[in-house]
């Protein structure tokens, strides 16, 4: 699939967004925590921000007024790349097509790197412009998406399973990945209902679906993608014994399964008629992806 016009513009204009956002909470700030923290958050799809932005617009709410929450999740997102790469987790070289932080500096760069980006992350989510209620709303669904029962919780979980002495089963893996990449989508996804009091069901669940399907796809393509192309490093999982989607039921059963999650995560939307249409085509995307 190509992007659809809509999609590929509506994405490009959330990154811009996030890149201005983000140069005015680090600048042109000297020294190389700073130029390790640019360098992480440069290069990436901002899926992420996207979809604060765009369900944030889904409720009415200007871009202007969602940008530090688009923001934010972007800088917590490479955090957990940056972390995700050391050494002492997956020992990635490259991402995004160039050095991992790790390589570029050192481990403890990346280590610092990755805690301040976290804590940017939190700075700028309490600047949304939205009443106070529903910011607080939007502060501790991050720190839950992010933490214990969310993304480190996942990743625990990931690193885990590399050495258990018994396949995970498929509920497992579901649970492992709709923490480490699921709850950060979801939390993307429903921002914007939670910024404007909204009920944030419809988008929970179209978050749920697209982040595991998400998850699936990036399996697929350590499997069947080229690292030039992927911007990573490919065909490591199975060596390293990672619990995927695509090592308990084979590559053809995981497509089916991601494409089927795609055409939930479409209907999940149905209370938004059409409108939510840029977003249904973000949940193709998720699956027809290249990188
Ligand atoms: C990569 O996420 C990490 C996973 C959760 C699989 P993305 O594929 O969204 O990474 P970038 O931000 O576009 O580089
Ligand atoms: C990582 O999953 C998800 C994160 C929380 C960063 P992966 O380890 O599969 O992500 P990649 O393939 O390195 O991007
Ligand atoms: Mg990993
Ligand atoms: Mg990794
Ligand atoms: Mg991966």
């Amino acid at each position: 699939m190509t992007v659809s016009g809509g999609l590929s513009a509506a994405m490009e204009a959330a990154r811009a967004t996030v890149a201005a956002q983000i140069a005015g909470a680090i600048g042109d700030a000297p020294g190389d925590l700073a130029a390790a923290m640019r360098y992480a958050l440069a290069g990436g799809k901002g899926l992420r921000g996207f979809l604060v932005l765009e369900s944030a617009a889904l409720h009415g709410i200007a871009a202007h007024d969602a940008a530090p929450a688009a923001a934010a999740i972007e800088a917590l997102h490479a955090y957990s790349l940056v972390h995700d790469d050391l050494p002492c987790m997956d020992d990635d070289d490259l991402r995004r097509g160039q050095p991992t932080v790790h390589r570029k500096w050192d481990e403890a760069t990346a280590v610092l790197a990755g805690d301040a980006l976290q804590t940017l992350a939190f700075g700028l989510v309490a600047e949304a412009r939205c009443p106070d209620a529903a910011r607080v709303a939007l502060v501790t669904s991050l720190a839950q998406a992010a933490g214990l029962f969310g993304m480190v919780g996942g990743q625990a979980a990931d690193i885990a399973a590399e050495t258990a002495t018994d396949p995970l089963t498929l509920d497992q893996i579901t649970a492992l990945q709709a923490g480490k990449t699921g709850a950060l989508l979801t939390w993307s996804a429903t921002a914007g209902a939670l910024m404007a009091g909204a009920d944030p069901g419809p988008l929970r669940s179209y978050g749920d679906k697209l982040g595991l399907a998400f998850q699936i796809a990036d399996d697929i393509l350590d499997v069947e993608g080229d690292a030039a192309t992927v911007g990573k490093a490919v065909g490591k999982d199975a060596g390293a014994g990672k619990a995927t989607f695509v090592s308990l039921l084979g590559l053809d059963e995981a497509k089916r399964r991601a494409a089927a999650l795609v055409d939930e995560a479409c209907a999940a939307l149905s209370s938004y008629g059409e409108r939510a249409e840029t977003l249904r085509d973000a949940a193709r995307f998720v699956i027809a992806r290249r990188n």
